[in-house]
């Protein structure tokens, strides 16, 4: 291809992915608003997935802009040199020229880059999402357990059936610190806004409760919820090195279905 040609086609892309950048940017503002990550979808994709949408365009555009600068190279060094004072550059000194810049890129980027590892911090419990606590949520958990088992009323008394675990470690599982960092950690990467495998997501609760495949956690009753089967791996799945869960995780689990699967707090 002719040089100029190949000016024309670079610059053309660039045009298209600014386009591409400034479209995907208004869904991200306006249909698509920060906190509709789990409640709509564009075309098929979620927020989630938008913005992936977004971030490649704009580093496929960085690119193209590269590649735009490495083309007029000579041009941008022989200008720079003349304000410098170097009325001729040569070949070498360009090139050199272009190593150095680029050295000095990769460094402001590695530092940037660096910096934003370091200054990762933890949310603060008031700060952190989960799920959306709606207000049916917290009575209906404990009110299914006390139809469920009447003799509960009291709370202390009764131990499940087939745990020997004492109530009040039962009564200690916290749906936001124990049990959704579990299922956030190992679930839903595949079950979520991005990839609902088997249509199946742990950040929607009715998804436990019915679906294609049945409930799948039984309130009060670990021993009988298909949740607990596939993470001990007793129901087997598709990718079971993904399913099952250590030990303590199930403990974790199994005490929280026999609480009642509450969801606060
Ligand atoms: C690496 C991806 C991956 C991870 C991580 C993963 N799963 Fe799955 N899961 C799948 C796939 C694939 C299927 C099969 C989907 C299908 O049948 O089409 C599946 C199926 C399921 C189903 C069955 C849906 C149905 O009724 O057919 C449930 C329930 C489930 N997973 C729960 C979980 C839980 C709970 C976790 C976390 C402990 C988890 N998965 C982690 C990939 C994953």
């Amino acid at each position: 291809m002719k040089r100029t040609r190949l000016n024309l086609v670079v610059d053309l892309a660039a045009i298209v992915l600014l386009l591409g950048m400034i479209a995907t940017g208004f869904i991200l503002w306006f249909p698509l608003p920060p906190g509709t990550e789990t409640t709509r979808t564009l075309w098929g994709l979620t927020r989630y997935s938008w913005g992936h949408v977004h971030a490649w365009i704009s580093l496929a555009l960085l690119a193209v802009l590269l590649v735009h600068v490495a083309l007029h190279w000579k041009w941008l060094v022989s200008v720079v040199g003349r304000r410098l004072g170097h009325e001729k550059m040569s070949a070498r000194q360009t090139a050199v020229a272009g190593l150095i810049t680029a050295v000095v890129l990769l460094i402001f980027a590695s530092l940037f880059a660096l910096l934003t590892f370091l200054n990762v911090r933890p949310l603060t419990e008031s700060q952190r999402p989960g799920l959306p606590v709606t207000p049916g949520n917290a009575g209906s958990a404990t009110t299914q357990n006390t139809v469920e088992n009447p003799q509960s009323e009291t709370g202390d008394e009764q131990t499940p059936p087939d745990t020997d675990l004492a109530t009040d470690t039962i009564a200690a599982v916290s749906w936001s610190t124990d049990v959704w960092p579990i299922l956030q950690r190992r679930c839903l990467r595949c079950h979520g806004p991005d990839r609902a495998a088997g249509n199946f997501r742990v950040d929607r609760e009715e998804d436990f409760y019915g679906g294609d495949g049945g409930p799948l956690i039984m309130r009060g009753r670990s021993d009988a919820s298909g949740l607990i089967d596939i993470v001990t791996g007793a129901r087997r799945l598709p990718r079971p090195g993904s399913h099952r869960l250590a030990e303590d995780a199930v403990e974790v689990l199994k005490n929280w279905i026999d609480a009642g699967a509450p969801r606060v707090p």
